[in-house]
């Protein structure tokens, strides 16, 4: 009788433990990528006796608390905040934002109008947080991230605003032109075979709706000038934007922004607020989870690990001991809290300042789904890069409108500004946009997120240099995801290769347990959380 596959996984894991499990899998070829979410598959024992105290409780630090729990760990999570999620954070009517060197606001919003003040999207490839979401039934709708109704102006220039259907087709129509005239001279033929470029012709013709003649004159995909209607009523379209003012207009590529890999449709949000996946978790741990509790100092010991901590609202300190920590506070809040790790540890910690990144909503009538725009981005650049409309409540009364969502330097100058100064140069870009509307604008809300105790940035800049997502091999980021010579373990979004995005903290989240998993010296083999290829393994 041949070894079922299922037997052979484990019997791998129980001699080389999850590495080596996960290297069968994938010479097997049952896992859909190296960069899968596997969930280590864990005995429900497997941490009996053995204790863990969780640092932050964020999504890494909540995903962490979720499935050692489901191990059988003993878990503590202490989380400096009066509330759970750390940057997935929706406010609504009553939420109150503190920020450092800024007076308290208080949300007002009407019932049913939120702001997602960090993450508000979800792409369709992020299986590890959507399996989260599938799992602890948060129900999901789509989060329109592009509208071809949309706009795009570079503030404060003369130019019109441009609707996106416009800027992309009368674009691609005289690329698609230019390209033929190429062709059909001749100008390519070393580089396209005969067969080739007799089927380029047509495929270009389609591709920029050209006449009969390869010439572009316009095309109903930009937009109608005149609706088709009853009887005789026709749909026209307007004569093509000349491409030289396309390629003058420096927001001509926020056309493309609906293809980056982390922006295309379909792309998700939690209904009611991205705080839903939060209240999930929140549901579904049974362990103590600690609110108010700021973590003062953390040593690891020969034994285990102490962390001592400030209950906020009584003042008092206490102490947790366990076995092992797991540090998710962010790199440049926890180099401000008294440690005893390693030299090297703490030099890697003090070196990744956090990036900038600003926030802006109102409420208003929404006076932009009357212009046709349903969810979507406008892009504008400058100071405040976009105006992004809501995505749900289509059709009632008031949304939330977000006047500004800009990142990196433009954000750091930016939020050097006042308050009531920032709340004028967003609300000077609706005018711009949508002219009049400006006076709607009603509840403002600013979220500078380097002010944001216990964030102070939106995600870490290594080197300096933010990013919410690209290849990140700075120094600090490989020592701090190494495997630890302690027992202090450091998880969070800012040790992955997505720190923007909450699948980051997920990843990382299954990496520490991997790591830990396989510590205890268990056997442990991995599944995908995909069903499909989970059953396969089977
Ligand atoms: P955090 O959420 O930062 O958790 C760390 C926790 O540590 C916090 O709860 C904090 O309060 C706590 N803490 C800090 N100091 C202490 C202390 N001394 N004691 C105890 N606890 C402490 N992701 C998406 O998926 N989609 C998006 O659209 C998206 N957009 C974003 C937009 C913005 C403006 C921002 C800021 C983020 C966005 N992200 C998005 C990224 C996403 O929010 C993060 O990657 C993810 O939430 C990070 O989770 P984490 O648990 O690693 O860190
Ligand atoms: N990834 C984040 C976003 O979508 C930062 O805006």
């Amino acid at each position: 009788m041949g070894l079922s596959r299922r037997n052979f996984l484990h019997r791998v894991g129980a001699t080389g433990g999850y590495g080596a499990a996960y290297t069968a899998m994938m010479a097997l070829g049952l896992l859909p990528t190296a960069a899968a979410s596997q969930v280590p598959v864990m005995a429900a024992d497997l941490g009996a006796g053995k204790s863990v105290v969780i640092l932050g409780g964020g999504i890494a630090g909540l995903v962490n608390a979720y499935e050692l729990e489901r191990a059988g760990f003993k878990v503590t999570l202490l989380e400096a905040r009066d509330r759970l999620g750390g940057r997935n954070w929706t406010l609504r009517n009553g939420s109150k934002i503190e920020m450092v060197g800024e007076a308290d606001q208080t949300v007002s919003f009407s019932e049913g109008v939120y702001m997602n003040a960090g993450p508000a999207r979800l792409p369709s490839h992020h299986e590890g947080v959507l399996g989260y979401c599938r799992k602890l039934k948060v129900e999901l709708e789509v989060e329109v991230n592009s509208s071809r109704s949309a706009y795009f102006w570079p503030q404060g220039s003369d130019a019109k605003p441009i609707r996106m259907r416009q800027g992309v087709n009368d674009t691609r129509g005289h690329i698609a032109e230019l390209l033929a005239k190429a062709v059909s001279k001749g100008a390519l033929d070393q580089e396209l075979s005969l067969a080739d470029k007799e089927k380029l012709l047509p495929f270009l013709k389609t591709y920029g709706d050209l006449d009969g003649q390869m010439a572009f004159k316009g095309t109903e995909r930009s937009g109608f000038v005149q609706l088709p209607g009853a009887d005789a009523q026709y749909g026209t379209h307007g004569a093509p934007l000349p491409l030289s003012e396309l390629l003058s207009n420096e927001q001509l590529r926020s056309t493309l922004f609906e293809d980056q890999i982390y922006m295309q449709a379909t792309m998700f949000q939690p209904v009611g607020g991205m705080d839903q996946i939060v209240a999930g978790f929140e549901r579904a741990i049974r362990s103590p989870l600690i609110k108010n509790a700021e973590v003062l100092e953390i040593r690891d010991t020969r034994g285990g690990v102490a962390v001592a901590y400030r209950d906020r609202v009584s003042g008092a300190r206490q102490v947790v001991s366990a076995d092992f920590a797991i540090v998710t506070i962010p790199l440049n809040v926890l180099a401000k809290i008294d440690t005893n790790f390693a030299p090297d540890i703490k030099a890697a910690v003090a070196s990744v300042p956090g990036d900038y990144s600003n926030k802006i909503g109102f409420e208003a009538p929404r006076f932009w789904e009357k212009e046709q725009i349903y969810g979507g981005i406008s892009f504008v650049g400058g100071e405040t890069n976009l105006v992004w409309y809501p995505s749900n409540g289509l059709h009632t009364e008031r949304g939330m409108l977000l006047a500004c969502y800009g990142s990196g330097p433009r954000a750091k100058a930016f939020a050097e500004k006042s308050l009531t100064d920032q709340i004028a140069v967003a609300k000077g870009v609706v005018a711009g946009l949508h002219p009049g509307h400006e006076t709607e604008l009603e509840k403002p809300v600013v979220v500078n997120w380097s002010k944001i105790p216990f964030n102070l940035g939106p995600w870490p800049a290594y080197g300096g240099r933010g990013g919410q997502e690209g290849r990140n091999e700075d120094p600090a980021y490989v020592l701090l995801n190494k495997e630890p010579k302690g027992r202090v373990y450091f998880s969070g979004a800012h040790l992955s290769q997505m720190p923007g995005w909450q699948e980051g903290a997920v990843l990382s989240a299954h990496r520490t347990i991997g790591m830990i998993a396989n510590r205890v010296g268990q056997s442990v083999a991995v599944t995908p959380q995909k069903q499909t290829t989970a059953a396969a393994a089977a």
